[in-house]
């Protein structure tokens, strides 16, 4: 028996050794497999989304609305910025820029150009974080901490031009909703709109907006950067209809068949992204985009691809 051990020993340790020398570089190929596709292949793999809803008063024409948001723009993503461009095929009635639309101080004309004819249509922004802050590096792996992990910038003084990019949508007749409300005519209908800056910076001012959105428009939409639970449950209060919100990326890092890992703010994993109801059993309904880019210091997605959203509005069902 001692002899039998003895033996076998050594050609276990052995066989172990084998497979740890194995495991180690096939380990790393598939880390490096994932790294280049996250980096190069995912992250320029844009997709359009396709959501019907039925918000409208009996017997409205369909709405089409194009949701963009997280474009985080630097000057070289010349192919982000044509699939940009080209979203004015779809013919939207609106667009509605959920913010973190520049990551580059340079980045404000080649932004306005991207949006192209689309600044020819009616629409309406919010701002993001990084539309006023710049990217710093920093660990691209931490998207994956837990919210109230990471810390929030301290900055205080902006350092990208959100004024030229807030001038460049306003010229276009866009409205600016950051801790607004405003009003539209779109497609024959009458949009009350209401708006705050992004929570996520402490920039959101709700009192400033705060009482029932107006009972007489044909549709009400709130707009807001990071899907904060605090300021959708004021927004579905005050009787909003369609709740557009970004920041999440979707968590950006996903597993496959898990999902989300993470969300950057308050919003659950399950509601991360896509078409939901807010409060999660309630009326109003809540749209996030995962976004159409990442942070210059992040730049993965995984499991989450890059995406813009098509919501074409339809009429309620008679009561
Ligand atoms: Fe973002």
């Amino acid at each position: 028996m001692d002899r039998v051990r003895a033996a076998a020993h050594p050609r276990s340790w052995h066989h172990g050794s084998v497979r740890l020398r194995t495991l180690i570089p096939v380990t790393a190929a598939l880390g490096a497999a994932a790294a280049g596709y996250a980096t190069v292949i995912e992250r320029n793999w844009f997709a359009l989304r396709r959501f019907s809803l039925p918000v409208l008063p009996p017997g409205s024409e369909p709405l089409r609305v194009l949701h963009i948001s997280d474009a985080h723009l630097t000057p070289g993503r010349k192919r982000l910025m044509s699939w940009i461009r080209a979203l004015d095929d779809l013919d939207p009635h609106l667009v509605v820029n959920t913010g973190d639309s520049i990551a580059h101080p340079e980045a404000v004309r080649p932004f306005l150009d991207s949006l192209g004819p689309l600044l020819d249509r009616p629409g309406v922004f919010v701002f993001g974080s990084n539309d006023l802050y710049g990217p710093k590096p920093g660990n691209p792996l931490r998207y994956l901490l837990p919210e109230g992990s990471r810390g929030r910038s301290a900055r205080k003084v902006a350092d990208l031009p959100w004024e030229k990019l807030r001038d460049g949508m306003l010229a276009a007749g866009w409205l600016d909703l950051n801790n607004q409300r405003g009003q539209l005519t779109v497609g024959g209908l009458d949009i009350a709109f209401g708006g705050v800056h992004d929570s996520h910076i402490y920039r959101d001012r709700y009192e400033q907006i705060a009482g029932p959105a107006d009972p007489d428009a044909d549709l009400r939409i709130a707009v807001l950067h990071s899907p904060e639970p605090r300021l959708l449950d004021r927004f579905a209060a005050d009787g909003y209809d369609l709740l557009l919100a970004g920041h999440t990326h979707g968590g950006q890092l996903c597993l496959p068949v898990y999902g989300t890992l993470v969300t950057n703010c308050g919003i659950d994993r399950e509601r991360a992204r896509g078409l939901h109801r807010h409060p999660a059993d309630g009326q109003a309904w809540l749209h996030v985009s995962a976004g159409l880019g990442t942070s210059p210091w992040a730049p993965a997605r995984f499991a989450c691809r890059p995406e813009a959203s098509l919501l074409t509005l339809v009429p309620r069902d008679p009561a």
